[in-house]
């Protein structure tokens, strides 16, 4: 049992021998009760290129997943879908794993926490870390739903902000005023389950003891094996000084109902979902040593000489550098060797959202017909070994896949290919295999196999995008469409085409990890085995006709990026991208919020739709707003006494004149929205086709004549 190693991987250095490493490989087990969306994919993207790098160098590497299923989240959902846990759980592995499977994400197994393997595991790490001294109970108070009969989790709590009053705000910060508070400071609570107001009662939990000495020593080892210094840092920071002892117990049971395991001698408790969820990680690879015949306990025993990573979103870190090494290091098993943590996804700068249509979900992207190689493109692109949050710039995205992966990498084959068929029989010409140009590419390609292996993506594919740049230099400089004019040079025609054509294939090498569809194709194009690592050696040879050139990838259409946002828009309401200076820390909440935001179910009851409440309003006034080409200020009368303020986004289609003294229609009981220009109070109704770009217009409700403020509509 020893602190991580220092990164291994940056080093490329072999564990055995023979120079073959055995590596397991995971990325974090995405929730159970919502739908992959791009944000998702960042990380599912860069796993998997990372695992199709290692395994071009032949090492024996494995990479697992599998759904995080259990909780309170998945449970009421599957109520509200009048499912049980199970049947909710099995439909969406079937969709999580469709997701990945068309973009390219290779799992070797993709498994469930809610498996017979994870219950036995969990298990046996919770009564190995019981026998070592390290589970406690203790009686705390908590929120309760006493219409439910269940406890309730802080994120099923709302009532008004304890400074601003403002309704329906969470139990720990104010979407409207911004202050931060206890759940028990909320004026006038209520569940969100049923709309009971929440009583505080007492239960009996479960604790894991961080606080023990023996974790914080260990702990301060496993530091310094951090790949990451950000993630070093931050792990200092949870530490404390030497002998403070910052860590605090982590509570690890639930009460009934919960949908998880129940703990063993602990009737009616249940495992906290974050407890079960890493373990699934060795549930999921224990599975797949049962169907191939691995040796799971030896990768797993402390002191293995296999290698163990973990990618995931910096959300997550405190899980997978606190609990998740100490849980291991104290059940007698082997730690990671490295947990490697990257950023979040921002579209267009902002937060991916869904009135914006940038809150991206991966089955869209797919069904509106886009190339999945082209997100694992241009994500590459962006990818490094930080943490930095990431942004996913939708012109940007069409410019480069567009200039770099067609312009500069297909076109190289596509004008050679038709002149190497049509004149020399698809037959490359020997000789030119070892022109210097063709030297200076297999020189590259180990530099960039380290860049992958580094984690560094974007520095992989710009060296890859000089060397294209260079080949098509050479064949401007030479002119084949010239060459081929006189049959007299058919010789130098011969060595371009070939030398371009090899260099192709260098080429499509070093994008083998980002882009594996493309690869195939131009393996069979080029009538070769799979391209590994050591093919750079290996050239073409005459003896090996090509086959005809058949189309490898298609530009990006502009209007393809419009359909996307159209199918991911189900909301019109004014937004503003959140202020740029909101630090790295709320923007991380923020944006594991929307990760996590439930979607817009098909239809809705009348409960449902009781719940808004809809007014006639009087635009008393209305305004241009200073610095903003979208939006108007209104001043309405919904008959309440005094007026409201909202900013609504219709500029484009209204002036100010046009509206004063007309009626509307509002949305009266939305929360109170804090932007730029001050605060909105609702929300007016309009109109728009869903497709804004093809069809614009936008057009305010308006009711028949005798309707007055206020009146409401339903
Ligand atoms: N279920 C937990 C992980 C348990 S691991 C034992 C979880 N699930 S999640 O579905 O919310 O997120 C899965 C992964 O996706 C996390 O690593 C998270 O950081 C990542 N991302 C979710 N939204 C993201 C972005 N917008 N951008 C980048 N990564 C994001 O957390
Ligand atoms: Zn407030």
């Amino acid at each position: 049992m020893s602190a991580p190693a220092t990164d291994l991987s940056a080093a490329g250095a072999p564990a055995t021998p023979s120079g073959r490493r055995q590596i397991l490989v995971t990325s974090a087990l995405p929730y159970a009760n919502g739908q992959i969306h791009i944000g998702h994919l960042v990380e599912y993207i860069q796993t998997d290129i990372w695992v199709r790098t290692l395994r071009m160098h032949g090492h024996e590497i494995y990479y697992v997943g599998a759904d995080d299923t259990h909780g309170t989240p998945v449970m009421l959902r599957a109520e509200t879908e009048g499912l049980t846990p199970q049947q909710l759980i099995a439909r969406v592995w079937q969709e999580h794993k469709r997701d990945f499977d068309s973009f390219g994400v290779s799992f070797d197994n993709y498994y469930s926490t809610d498996s017979e393997e994870n219950r036995v595991l969990s298990e046996s790490v919770y009564l190995a870390l019981k026998e070592a001294g390290f589970i406690e109970t203790r009686d705390i108070e908590q929120a309760y739903d006493p219409v439910k009969n269940m406890f309730l989790p802080d994120r099923f709590i709302k009532g008004e902000c304890p400074k601003c009053g403002a309704k329906d705000q969470y139990g720990d910060s104010c979407e409207v005023c911004g202050s931060t508070y206890a759940p028990t400071d909320l004026k006038n609570p209520y569940s969100v389950v049923s709309g009971a107001t929440p009583v505080r009662k007492t239960s009996t939990h479960y604790f894991f003891r961080l606080s023990d000495p023996r974790c914080e020593d260990f702990l301060r080892g496993w530091v310094s094996g951090l790949a990451q210094p950000e993630a070093t840092n931050k792990m200092r920071e949870w530490l404390g000084d030497a002998g403070e002892s910052k860590l605090a117990d982590w509570d690890i049971s639930r009460d009934a109902p919960y949908f998880g395991f129940e703990i063993p001698g602990a009737p009616g408790k249940y495992f906290y979902v974050w407890l079960d969820a890493p373990v699934g990680y060795y549930a999921s690879f224990k599975n797949l040593c049962e169907k191939r015949g691995i040796d799971f306990g030896a990768w797993v025993k402390p002191g293995s000489k296999t290698e163990q990573y973990h990618f995931i979103g910096k959300d997550i870190l405190y899980f997978h550098t606190l609990f998740w090494p100490a849980m291991l290091q104290f059940s007698g098993h082997r730690t990671p060797t490295n947990v490697f943590a990257h950023g979040f996804l921002t579209v267009d700068g902002a937060k991916m959202s869904k009135s914006r249509g940038t809150f991206i979900t991966a089955e869209s992207y797919i069904t509106t017909g886009l190339n999945p190689e082209w997100l694992r493109y241009y994500f590459a692109a962006k990818l490094n070994s930080t943490m930095e949050d990431l942004d996913l710039n939708l012109e940007d995205f069409q410019a480069r896949v567009n200039s770099d992966l067609v312009g500069k990498y297909i076109n190289i084959a596509s004008r050679a290919a038709g002149f190497l068929i049509k004149r020399f029989e698809g037959r490359v010409q020997d000789s030119a295999m070892q022109h210097p140009l063709l030297v200076q590419l297999r020189e590259a390609i180990p530099q960039i196999a380290a860049h992958y292996e580094a984690r560094e993506y974007g520095r992989a594919l710009r060296h890859t995008m000089e060397l294209a740049d260079a080949v098509n230099g050479y064949v401007d400089t030479a002119k084949p469409w010239e060459q081929a004019k006189d049959p007299a040079n058919a010789v130098a025609l011969h060595e371009t085409c070939s030398v371009s054509l090899e260099a192709f294939r260098l080429l499509s090498l070093a994008l083998k990890p980002v882009l594996p569809t493309l690869a195939e194709n131009v393996e069979s194009f080029l009538s070769i085995a799979p391209l590994t690592w050591a093919d750079a050696a290996k050239p073409l040879m005459s003896a090996q006709p090509i086959n005809a050139y058949k189309h490898l990838m298609t530009r990006v259409d502009p209007k393809q990026i419009d359909a996307l946002l159209a199918a991911n828009r189900n909301s019109l309401q004014a937004t503003e991208a959140p202020a740029a200076s909101a630090d790295a820390g709320k923007k991380a909440k923020e944006a594991k919020k929307a990760s996590t935001e439930s979607e817009t179910p098909d239809t809705i009851s009348i409960d449902d739709f009781a719940k808004i409440d809809l007014r006639v309003a009087l635009i008393v006034d209305c305004n241009v707003v200073e610095g903003s080409d979208k939006l108007l200020q209104l001043t309405l009368d919904v008959g309440e006494g005094k007026t409201r303020n909202v900013f609504s986004g219709i500029r484009s289609a209204y002036q100010p004149e046009d509206l004063k003294g007309k009626l509307t229609v509002m949305v009266a009981n939305l929360a109170p929205r804090k932007m730029k220009f001050g605060l909105s109070e609702g929300m007016v109704l309009a109109a728009s086709s869903a497709d804004e770009k093809a069809e614009p217009g936008l057009y305010i409700l308006e009711p028949h004549s005798g309707a007055k403020p206020g009146m409401r509509v339903r």
